[in-house]
């Protein structure tokens, strides 16, 4: 469930061409369970028509400041204190430069002055890149950042004028995940949880390693968005080129062997473990100690052994935490998935295909999770939201009365005793 649902946006839109966007944005918001209602500026309605967000958000939509018909019912005063959060998309460099010196001469810019305090107030701002990188923008941006303002975007990539840079309105759906990481939930305060992330290295010899296509980003949401929901988290990263997460104490890994052994060292005191890493399964069983040479012949075969397996081994733990692993498959993704549960003994198990354009190195995914007894399918979304939605269901497990609608789901076939993973 996303923590938009049941909040207040209201979205202002400003003129620019992007506005033609935001009859998606105002179906993805409701699709998100938020109620909306949209205050157009005068130049956006000469991109789209104020019939059309009527229809897209089912609410009249406001755009005159002195309307007496309005001002008995919603005038600027009145919407100013509807809103659990105000959007503006696009945010034109007129509307940035408008609410940085504060001015109030239309009802978007005016609302916003009466915003109470503590309603945050977004914008996604839009406009060519020049536009935007021009020093006045970047001081109004700076100086809305300081007041609190939050920014979405804008985007690199092609320009309505024809031109290309950073400028570009964030996608409907985007800014629907940015907005709902505003009201994310504690629910994870004073949990301590222990991620591990990216690839492994295992060595042939000094410079060369055997390894894999994982980027690190899946575990990386995740750390982040646990240490937002109030949790301490713990990452042990294998080699990635990702920033530290805020919060989130990091330890760097190359090998399996070296994960495990970080993985030990931490897990106790730890209430959750999420097992995101993509560890080798094999590693060489001799690491050269020099470079290895070209041989005469034309082949050359590797002898590899099993590594430890670390999901496994903290699931066999004595005093173990809440396990949850991962699946990444290119084949029988539900069936593959079921034996891993079974097999690691794992409390829950995230499946996500691999080998097509979303899953390893792409910002998105698409996740199937399974625990005994119920299943719950996540849709294509970017890494970033959807490491909220499986920490909730991860909190909601760990306690039902949270929110028990969430963890109901269908009970899948059991896994085949004596299966292997
Ligand atoms: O067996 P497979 O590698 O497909 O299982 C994937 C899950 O097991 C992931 O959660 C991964 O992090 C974990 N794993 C592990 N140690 C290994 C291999 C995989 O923790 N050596």
């Amino acid at each position: 469930m996303s923590s938009l649902s049941g909040k207040r946006i209201l979205l202002g839109i400003s003129g620019g061409i992007a506005a033609y966007k935001t009859p998606e944005l105002v179906r993805r918001l409701r699709d998100a369970g938020a109620t909306v209602r949209v205050v157009m500026t005068h130049a956006a309605t000469t991109f789209i028509t104020p019939l059309t967000l009527q229809a897209t958000s089912g609410n009249p939509v406001h755009t005159e400041l002195l309307d007496h018909t309005a001002e008995a019912g919603m005038g600027h005063i009145e919407l100013s204190r509807w809103p659990d959060a105000v959007l503006i998309a696009p945010a034109t460099a007129n509307r940035m430069a408008r609410l940085a010196v504060g001015l109030a001469d239309d009802l978007l810019s005016t609302l916003c002055l009466a915003l109470a305090e503590g309603v945050p107030l977004c914008l996604a701002p839009a406009m060519n890149h020049r536009m935007w990188s021009a020093p006045a923008t970047m001081h109004n941006r700076d100086t809305l950042l300081a007041r609190g303002v939050h920014l979405f975007g804008p985007t690199n990539g092609p320009q309505a004028c024809g031109e290309v840079g950073l400028g570009r309105m964030e996608e409907p759906q985007h800014l629907v995940e940015d907005l709902a990481r505003l009201f994310v939930r504690p629910w994870l305060a004073g949990q301590s949880l222990l991620i591990t992330a990216g690839p492994t290295r295992e060595a042939l010899d000094p410079v060369r390693f055997l390894s894999n296509r994982s980027s690190g980003k899946m575990g990386y949401a995740l750390a982040a968005a646990a240490a937002a929901m109030g949790a301490q988290v713990t990452l042990v990263t294998g080699p990635t080129s990702l920033p530290t997460p805020p919060n989130v104490r990091r330890i760097d890994v190359v090998s399996a062997q070296e994960m495990l052994g970080a993985v030990l060292d931490h897990i106790r005191d730890c209430g959750i473990f999420i097992a995101c890493a993509a560890v080798a399964d094999y590693r060489p069983v001799v690491t050269a100690p020099h470079k290895i040479k070209k041989q005469g012949e034309n082949t050359m075969a590797l002898v590899l052994e099993r590594t430890e397996d670390i999901v496994a081994t903290v699931s066999a733990l004595p005093q173990r935490p809440f396990v949850v692993g991962f699946a990444a498959e290119t084949e029988q993704l539900e069936a593959n998935a079921l034996k891993k549960l079974h097999n690691k003994g794992l409390d829950m198990v995230v499946a996500n295909w691999v080998g097509g354009e979303i899953g390893f190195e792409s910002d998105d995914n698409a996740l199937q999770i399974y625990w005994a007894g119920g299943q719950k399918i996540l849709a294509r979304a970017r890494k970033s939201a959807l490491a909220y939605t499986l920490l909730e269901l991860i909190a909601a497990r760990l306690n039902p009365g949270l929110h028990p609608g969430l963890t109901s789901g269908h009970i899948p076939t059991p896994a085949p005793t004596g299966a292997t993973a």
